[in-house]
């Protein structure tokens, strides 16, 4: 399975922060934000990863995560010349999926959770269809939302619904098998003027090849879109670090556990952030092998 990152867009509803910078490059806590969402597809066990941005930005991004190879991954870069929409990746990565089933997930999307891990998994393993997720939310009307029947089955999907059906937000991950790349081809422009996820996984729907895995209770899936949900963030995760000491979405830890780096590669990068919280972390996995799974 193939990994895409769709990390462009202008930002806008964080400016003035996000007018000089990528907005997935701002820091949620201690770590760029873009980090969640790649440690979401390593977790995943994805090595072969695209990331897409706009022509502004995408050297910035390149200069963080190079070709990959420091963590044993392959991080392919292309440009979208303008936010058409969250289903143009599939177009933009045909070339890049190839043959592939493929995990699309939001440069902005930030979640954490107990038995995310099997979740991911499962999801990657369904190559009949399509696979996304549900989140109980009070009002999921800036986001996707799911409406199910009495049974559980899907009945709709919405894009940013005034009058909400149901509570279930549709987060920014998505699995897909390889016959997207044709479906995302045929959609046609919304009325904003984007190629729509909820089109695309509409017509998975109307085939009744749509799985929608819900995340429970005690789960979070963080919004990092306002001034407020990027503070949240940042707060979530320090929160979480200081209290356990195991860090979230720390990528050098998650190489290492896959097998994908070796203890003395991920010494040496330890070494190299040493003077940093973070560094000392990833050095204390070495000394520390009783550190939880
Ligand atoms: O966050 C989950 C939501 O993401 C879903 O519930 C919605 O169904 C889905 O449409 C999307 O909602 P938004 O319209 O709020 O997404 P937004 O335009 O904020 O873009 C999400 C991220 O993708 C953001 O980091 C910018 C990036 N992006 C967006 C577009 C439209 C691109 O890189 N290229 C694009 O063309």
């Amino acid at each position: 399975m193939k990994g895409i990152i769709l990390a462009g867009g202008n930002g806008s509803r964080l400016y003035p922060i996000t007018q000089g910078i990528s907005k997935q490059l701002l820091p949620v806590y201690d770590k760029p934000m873009i980090y969640y969402p790649l440690s979401v597809l390593m977790l995943t066990n994805i090595k072969d990863v695209l990331l897409i941005s706009n022509t502004e930005y995408i050297h910035l991004f390149e200069n963080l995560l190079g070709d990959g190879k420091r963590l044993g991954m392959k991080i392919h870069y292309k440009i979208q010349e303008k936010p058409r929409g969250l289903a143009d990746a599939f177009i933009l990565g045909e070339e890049f999926i190839g043959e592939d089933d493929v995990c699309l997930i939001l440069g902005d999307n930030v979640f954490y959770g107990q038995g995310f891990v099997d979740k991911l998994v499962k999801a990657s393993k369904n190559n009949k269809g399509a696979t996304i997720f549900g989140y109980y939310l009070n009002n999921p009307s800036d986001f996707g939302v799911v409406e199910f029947d009495d049974k559980g089955k899907v009945v709709s999907l919405e894009e940013k619904p005034e009058k909400p059906k149901s509570h279930y937000a549709i987060p920014g991950l998505y699995f897909y098998d390889n016959s997207v790349i044709k479906r995302a081809k045929k959609l046609k422009p919304s009325a904003r003027g984007e190629l729509e996820i909820t089109d695309l996984n509409r017509d998975y729907l109307g085939e009744g090849r749509l799985y929608v895995e819900l995340l429970g209770r005690g789960f979070a899936w963080l919004d990092t879109g306002t001034y407020d949900g990027l503070a949240d963030a940042s707060d979530f995760v320090k929160t979480i670090q200081k209290r356990t000491g195991l860090y979230v979405a720390c990528i050098e830890e998650i190489a290492y556990k896959n097998g994908w780096i070796s203890e003395e590669e991920l010494k040496n990068i330890g070494i190299q952030y040493q003077k940093t919280e973070y560094g000392k972390y990833i050095l204390s996995l070495i000394s520390d092998k009783r550190r939880e799974k």
